[in-house]
């Protein structure tokens, strides 16, 4: 994601704390983005950085084919005691692209185990559920995979339910479902996240889920950017009142602090691998999967949501996101403002729509500059800080964005003059 061509020099972070980053030259830098949606208590919480401490000292990593271990175990009560109770089994891998991977695979083998012919998978148009090949097929094509195009198995791209749109959507789904050969359906609930931040509304998640449950068609929920309340509830298909079939997550998981996905499948789909013949096994080994400091570091993560207020936190920055709101609606160079949780984003009027529109980086520019870290995509910006973030620093992100504004628009006159 970095064109070195055009940025040949990367900045040195030598510690972290809280939403604070600190350059090896002494500047600190707004972490405005979670450090790509990672962080969520704020960098280094002396919880999580305690307790990976604790575990190296015992048992860095071990085999987790046919072994396990205490930090696995907790992980695994926790989690499951969030999540719906339909969702009885947890797989770990170490991304949100693999945690994808294998929710793929569990639909696929599903049907393949039971004799079925279901092979479509659909997905949403703009999707993005990561960079493998599987996550890539099944996320938009665009100029992230293009080159990769023919090598991607061919997926059915429903239209973004945008508001008004929703209908249009329900119905290409059901004239898919007509086929008969639907295994899945995955979708980033609520929200799109490298999309630009698109968000759709709870109706339409839970139409589309009862259309899945209607045909037999499994519903993947890729919560890798939207889980552990980035959109204001623990996982964004709770507010949709839904139960995925499967749950990928990964990022917020470890509190953003070391690489993990987990896979949460219900026991039906468990069961279709659970056999006495061997070549029913459920066939994927990531080397690192259920790493024990990974999983200790979940396990405080998740301890922290159980004893600080984490959730206020996040009202209160959806609070301040909306205030910021009302300033930036005043803009015309501002469009489609949209608060959910703790994300805020609007898009930049521009001529050149999508990833590569220019505005992107020249904001990206004037933001680090000035000791913000936020990185639009395309002509979206957007802010998604950690639940940590201290009230001034959220306004110190929208003031430099609103001058940052100021600056392209200047800027775009001085040309044209
Ligand atoms: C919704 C979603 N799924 C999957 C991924 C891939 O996660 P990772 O980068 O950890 O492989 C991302 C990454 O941004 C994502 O936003």
């Amino acid at each position: 994601m970095t064109q070195h061509a055009l940025l040949p020099d990367s900045i040195q972070i030598e510690r972290a704390e809280g939403a604070s980053l600190y350059t090896k030259d002494g500047r600190r830098i707004v972490d405005g983005i979670s450090s790509w949606w990672v962080n969520t208590h704020g960098h280094c919480h002396p919880k999580i950085v305690k307790a990976v401490q604790k575990q190296a000292e015992k048992l860095e990593q071990v085999v987790f084919a046919g072994f396990t271990h205490e930090p696995a175990e907790e992980l695994t009560k926790k989690l499951l005691r969030i999540a719906d109770p339909s969702l009885e089994f947890v797989f770990y891998s170490d991304s949100g692209s693999t945690a994808v991977e294998v929710a793929l695979k569990m639909a696929m083998g599903h049907f393949e185990h039971q004799g079925k012919s279901r092979r479509k998978i659909v997905a949403l148009e703009g999707a993005y559920h990561g960079d493998t090949f599987g996550a890539m097929s099944v996320s938009e094509r665009s100029v992230f995979n293009r080159i990769y195009e023919p090598y991607l198995f061919d997926v059915t791209h429903l239209p973004f339910p945008s508001e008004g749109q929703e209908e249009k959507t329900l119905e290409e789904f059901k004239a898919v479902l007509r086929g008969g050969d639907v295994a899945a359906l995955i979708v980033e609930p609520l929200v799109q996240g490298a999309a630009g931040m698109r968000v759709y509304s709870t109706e339409t998640l839970k139409a589309l889920h009862d259309m899945c449950r209607q045909h037999d068609v499994l519903l993947i929920a890729d919560e890798v950017m939207t889980g552990f309340g980035r959109t204001g509830r623990m996982f964004a298909c709770e507010e949709a009142g839904i139960a995925p079939d499967l749950m990928c997550l990964s990022k917020g998981l470890t509190g953003g602090f070391l690489p993990m996905g987990a896979t949460l499948a219900t026991k039906e789909i468990y069961m279709g691998f659970f056999n006495q013949d061997r070549s029913r096994t459920f066939f994927h080994s990531t080397s690192f999967t259920g790493n024990a400091l990974a999983c200790a570091a979940a396990v405080a993560s998740l301890e922290i949501w159980e004893s600080e207020p984490v959730m206020q936190s996040i009202r209160e920055i959806e609070e301040a996101h909306k205030r910021a709101a009302g300033w930036f609606y005043a803009r015309p160079d501002v469009a489609a403002l949209r608060v959910k949780g703790s994300i805020f984003a609007f898009d930049i009027k521009d001529d050149v729509n999508g990833y590569l529109s220019p505005v992107g980086p020249k904001l990206y520019d004037y933001m680090l500059k000035n000791d913000v870290l936020i990185r639009p995509i395309g002509n979206t910006v957007y802010v998604l800080p950690p639940y940590c973030i201290a009230n001034e620093d959220l306004e110190r992100i929208y003031e430099t964005l609103w001058r940052a504004l100021d600056h392209v628009r200047d800027e775009g006159l001085e040309r044209a003059a």
